[in-house]
């Protein structure tokens, strides 16, 4: 108990950007997949075979964070930073980071520990934080789940810090928890995270990983396929916020993670936005109840992840390659309640679908900061920004459906005199629509001044509050009062 106290007081000490929940709420996440993101040499064109290592590093990654916080990005997840399998096998190679095989090294593929504890400097120096994306489930192995060499690893160099072998039955939640991801190819020899001395051993190592590279927060993987307590047990040893990969479309199952994780990836909602914006006949009845159904299933929706794209799902550009349904989609789900979280590559509208294409290598895109979706998704990141200075109260307001027909949703988030009012459709680039939204609706006052941010277009409401709204080009539109926005540079 005394070491334990000791042990805690000195963490008060060095680790000084630790963020908790609460102050991640506010941060505006940037995706990178560390080995496609950016290369030491700076190199635009250098050829990437997805399946192996390309070349990107810690040290890239410093060098383009302008691109990243130019975005308005205020936090970058990375990788995982762990040594991994290094072989080249018929399920490709380690180039992801989730195969590891020494937890106490870095992965020299992306560089070295001093450049790892450059890259946390490089990005508190600008004010932003550091995610690092890590795995309690499983180890990983070149090689069939019965012919495992144990000894390779480390620690957990012993068969008996691992379940028997089986392959995982995603219907069944104990086989999740105890039988192996991967396949025969490459194995993921799954450890028996409810063990409390193994539990003990991770707990120890992530309290180290957090101070010896100054991280802010963490993001699990595969965080159903462990036990829930395991979970609780992890961020609570970390002394940060993280934030768990559950992999599941269902509201009830999802929200029940957030009783021992802060933070979940709000994949019932990426399901949701997915389905009404990928098409022109997508459902908008189901995203207005998929937002209720997540208000009133999880703890505290404004912890969640809100993503559309990331490094296991096709790309919404490989559903639709329509410009104003990406923007949509883009808009709603970083101004949707919880931390907005963008993959590298959706601001520049790659269309990869199944793994490993929607990891493409971001240099091909010469870091295109005039690219359409690079320049929306600085102005949602301001937007969303500047109501978080405007209103105490805004992150933790829980965004509503206020009117919404068989096209078009219209999502209030904020309090009076400083809403957010985002006006989002699935017309397409190709179509239109008009609607009278009313103030009682919208919570503008009579005779007010409101600015769509996106278009930098300004309107003022009618004697009642009401507000007649074209949409042309089906792109979206964010009201937000003309007065509040004054001074803010955005339009
Ligand atoms: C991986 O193995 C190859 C030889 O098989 C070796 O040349 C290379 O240095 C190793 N890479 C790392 C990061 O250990
Ligand atoms: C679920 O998986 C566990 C572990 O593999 C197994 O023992 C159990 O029989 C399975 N249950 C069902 C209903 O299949
Ligand atoms: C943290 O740094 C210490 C001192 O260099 C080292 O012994 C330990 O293995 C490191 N732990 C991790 C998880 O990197
Ligand atoms: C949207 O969400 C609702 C409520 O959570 C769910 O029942 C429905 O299946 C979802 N629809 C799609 C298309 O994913
Ligand atoms: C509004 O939409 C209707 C059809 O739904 C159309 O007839 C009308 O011209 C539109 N009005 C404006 C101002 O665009
Ligand atoms: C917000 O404005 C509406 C009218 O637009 C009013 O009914 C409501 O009471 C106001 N709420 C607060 C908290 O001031
Ligand atoms: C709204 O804008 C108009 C034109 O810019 C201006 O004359 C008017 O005073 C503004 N109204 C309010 C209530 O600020």
């Amino acid at each position: 108990m005394f070491l334990r106290t000791l042990l805690s007081s000195s963490a008060i000490l060095t680790v000084v950007h630790g963020l908790s929940p609460s102050g991640w709420r506010a941060q505006s996440i940037y995706q990178v997949m560390t080995d496609r993101f950016a290369r030491t040499d700076g190199s635009t064109t250098a050829s990437c075979d997805l399946g192996d290592y390309c070349g990107g590093t810690w040290q890239g990654l410093i060098s383009h964070l302008d691109y990243i916080q130019n975005m308005g990005f205020t936090a970058v997840w990375i990788s995982p930073v762990v040594e991994n399998l290094n072989a080249s096998t018929a399920d490709g190679s380690s180039y992801h980071g989730y195969w590891a095989q020494n937890i106490y090294a870095v992965n020299t593929n992306f560089g070295s520990a001093a450049d790892l504890v450059s890259l946390s400097e490089a990005l508190h120096k600008r004010g932003m934080y550091l995610m690092v994306d890590v795995v309690t489930n499983h180890m990983g192995y070149a090689g069939c789940g019965d012919c495992v060499d144990y000894s390779i690893f480390n620690p957990f160099d012993k068969e008996s810090y691992y379940h028997p072998f089986c392959l995982i039955d995603y219907n069944n939640q104990t086989s999740m928890e105890t039988c192996w991801e991967g396949d025969n190819t490459v194995s993921l020899p799954d450890l028996r995270v409810e063990d409390t001395s193994i539990q003990d051993t991770w707990a120890t190592w992530i309290e180290q990983l957090v101070s010896n590279y100054t991280i802010d927060g963490l993001r699990i993987d595969s965080a159903a396929e462990v036990s829930k307590d395991s979970l609780a047990a992890f961020e609570s040893a970390s002394e940060i916020y993280a934030i768990g990969e559950v992999f599941n479309n269902n509201a009830d199952y999802v929200c029940a993670y957030q009783d021992y994780l802060s933070g979940v990836m709000n994949y019932p909602m990426y399901y949701n936005i997915t389905s009404a914006f990928a098409s022109t006949s997508g459902s908008i009845a189901a995203l207005a109840t998929g937002i209720e159904t997540m208000k009133s299933t999880c703890k505290d929706v404004t912890l969640l992840g809100s993503f559309l794209e990331n490094h296991d799902n096709p790309r919404f550009a490989s559903l639709t390659s329509d410009m104003a349904l990406a923007k949509n989609a883009i808009a709603f789900q970083m101004l949707a309640d919880g931390i907005p979280i963008v993959y590298q590559g959706q601001e520049q509208h790659f269309d990869g679908s199944s793994t490993p294409t929607q990891r493409e290598q971001l240099w091909k895109s010469g870091y295109d900061t005039s690219a359409v979706l690079y320049k929306h998704i600085a102005k949602l990141n301001a937007i969303r920004h500047l109501a978080v200075q405007r209103d105490d109260g805004y992150l933790s307001y829980n965004a509503y459906p206020v009117w919404t027909d068989d096209n078009i949703i219209v999502m209030r988030k904020g309090n009076n005199d400083t809403q957010v009012i985002g006006v989002f459709n699935n017309f397409g680039a190709s179509g239109s629509g008009n609607f009278t939204l009313l103030g009682t609706s919208s919570g503008f006052d009579a005779e007010m001044n409101v600015t769509d941010v996106l278009a930098c277009d300004s309107f003022t409401t009618d004697d009642k509050g009401d507000l007649d709204i074209e949409i042309e080009g089906g792109v979206p539109m964010v009201l937000y009062s003309s007065k509040q926005l004054e001074g803010s540079g955005i339009c």
